[in-house]
């Protein structure tokens, strides 16, 4: 593997956005409001919010829907065929509305941009489109804007300097209560089905002082919960002077006392003794554990380049739940890979059944340009995926139903997120365990902690009655 230094953009380099900022806010032909459209993970999330943070800085308000907006932004993904089709299908309905109105201006950036030669593609093909950026310009965007908006031509960058760390953007977050803090970039691990490597680049970390920095500010801030970013974040500090290990973050990060600290991804592969036992020691971490295991058989897993084996992963799996009993687990799971037999698929049932997920992420293999597996011989029929996709949810939700019932009559402490969409007298938010969980209450809750009993396991979220009896 090449060695690459992580380089963070340089003050000046900033000071230069920030300037382009400055520059978009005084043109008077300006858009006046934004609209973000986001696919994929979390990762794509917080780059939207940080999007949404420099859109905000130019002068612009977040519009209500796309059709509002003046400026329509997609943040894209292409870690699957069907996260293109949508993305591309929404694009070409932002379509009709440019013709009623001519000044609408639609950008596309994200991971599928940063597939090589992609946005001179989609700009050939959708001409209507005026600017397209890879995930390593982002922080570029008030100058791609402020071309865009002088020239009112097409701006296309997509550059290949995929090692940068971009600090100091202006964010616009979400949720008040609840924070994503990305620590890692990139990936290296090159499963053999995945594009994420060649769209996101390769691993770097960030400085565990800037981390912690943004961290406090957060808690000082009333943020009562952080979520922890990376595709591999079991690497963290590879690389990084002073040898910080994530396991070692982590503790740094639980002595400041945010409520709540989460992270993903976990490879299982690098998940280390070290980190098991910090999370049995953390107070403040909570019982979760998202970790993919996307085969059970060593054949396929192999092929996957995934580097353990059946025995290693449920080795790691009674550790985790010796160390933090009753933990939450989940997982992402791949059917269909290529060259997988009924044989082999049925070793992955048999893995969801001894585990007992607390839920699955459950995907279709789909063969990604310039990936090892795209090439594979023994590609499975659709129809032969589609049945195993089927038969493993089936699997899962039996498993899942059993494995929630240590939940009945305890009582789990949930920040509630919304109010329910089943119910206006019901609220929903995510329990320590990290599964969703809908008890009685108001608008009024969003945002808190409220202790709960769980009364009932429904699929994919709990249901209790509240403790707080006084504030119902
Ligand atoms: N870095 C994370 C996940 C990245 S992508 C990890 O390593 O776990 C999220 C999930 O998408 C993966 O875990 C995998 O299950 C799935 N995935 C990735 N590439 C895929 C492909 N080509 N076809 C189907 N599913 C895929
Ligand atoms: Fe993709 Fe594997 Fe990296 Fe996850 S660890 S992003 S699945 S290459
Ligand atoms: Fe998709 Fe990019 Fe995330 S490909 S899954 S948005 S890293």
């Amino acid at each position: 593997m090449r060695e690459h230094a992580p380089v963070t953009v340089t003050p000046e380099e900033q000071a230069e956005q920030r300037a382009y900022m400055e520059k978009v806010r005084e043109l008077p032909h300006r858009p006046t409001s934004y609209y973000v459209v986001t696919y994929g993970c979390q990762m794509n999330a917080h780059d939207s919010e940080k999007l949404a943070g420099m859109l905000s800085e130019m002068g612009m308000t977040e519009a209500s829907s796309r059709e509002q907006a003046d400026l329509v932004l997609f943040n894209t993904c292409c870690v699957r065929d069907n996260a293109e089709r949508r993305a591309l299908g929404n694009v070409t309905w932002l379509k009709e509305l440019k013709k009623d109105k001519p000044e609408l201006i639609i950008g596309v950036c994200g991971c599928m941009i940063q597939q090589p030669g992609m946005a001179e593609k989609i700009l050939r093909q959708y001409k209507f489109i005026d600017l397209a950026f890879g995930t390593s310009n982002l922080h570029r965007l008030p100058q791609l804007l402020y071309e865009e908006l002088e020239s009112a031509r097409p701006v296309v960058e997509v550059d290949a300097t995929e090692n940068l760390i971009a600090e100091g953007l202006p964010v616009k977050r979400l949720r008040p209560d609840h924070a994503y803090i990305t620590i890692m970039y990139g990936c290296d691990n090159f499963c053999s089905y995945c594009i994420v490597p060649y769209v996101r680049g390769r691993e770097r970390s960030r400085e565990a002082d800037a981390i912690i920095r943004e961290a406090e500010a957060l808690y000082a801030g009333g943020v009562k919960e952080i979520m922890l970013l990376g595709q591999n974040v079991n690497s963290y500090g590879k690389g990084l002077e002073g040898g910080v290990s994530f396991a070692g973050l982590l503790r740094q990060l639980d002595a400041i006392g945010i409520p709540r600290i989460r992270f993903m991804t976990s490879h299982p592969k690098d998940l280390s003794q070290e980190l098991i036992e910090a999370m049995g020691e953390c107070k403040h971490v909570c019982p979760q554990f998202h970790l993919p295991v996307q085969s059970g058989n060593d054949g396929i897993l192999r092929a996957m380049n995934r580097h353990y084996d059946r025995a290693a992963y449920l080795d790691k799996v009674a550790r985790l739940r010796k160390a933090v009993p009753g933990i939450g687990l989940t997982t992402d799971i791949i059917v269909g890979f290529p060259g997988e037999t009924e044989e082999q698929f049925q070793d992955t049932l048999s893995l969801v059944r001894e585990v007992g997920y607390d839920s699955a992420f459950t995907f279709i293999f789909s063969p990604r340009p310039g990936t090892r597996a795209a090439a594979m011989p023994d590609q499975v029929p659709a129809d032969v995926a589609q049945d195993r996709l089927e038969r493993l949810l089936q699997v899962q939700e039996a498993a899942q139903l059993q494995a929630q019932r240590r939940f009945l009559d305890a009582q789990e402490e949930v920040l509630v997120e919304s109010l329910s969409r089943r119910s206006a007298q019901a609220v929903s938010g995510k329990g320590l365990h990290g599964i969703s969980v809908t008890f009685p209450g108001s608008l009024r809750d969003v945002g808190e902690i409220v202790p709960v009993r769980i009364t009932e396991c429904a699929n994919n979220t709990l249901r209790g009655e509240r403790l707080d009896k006084e504030k119902e």
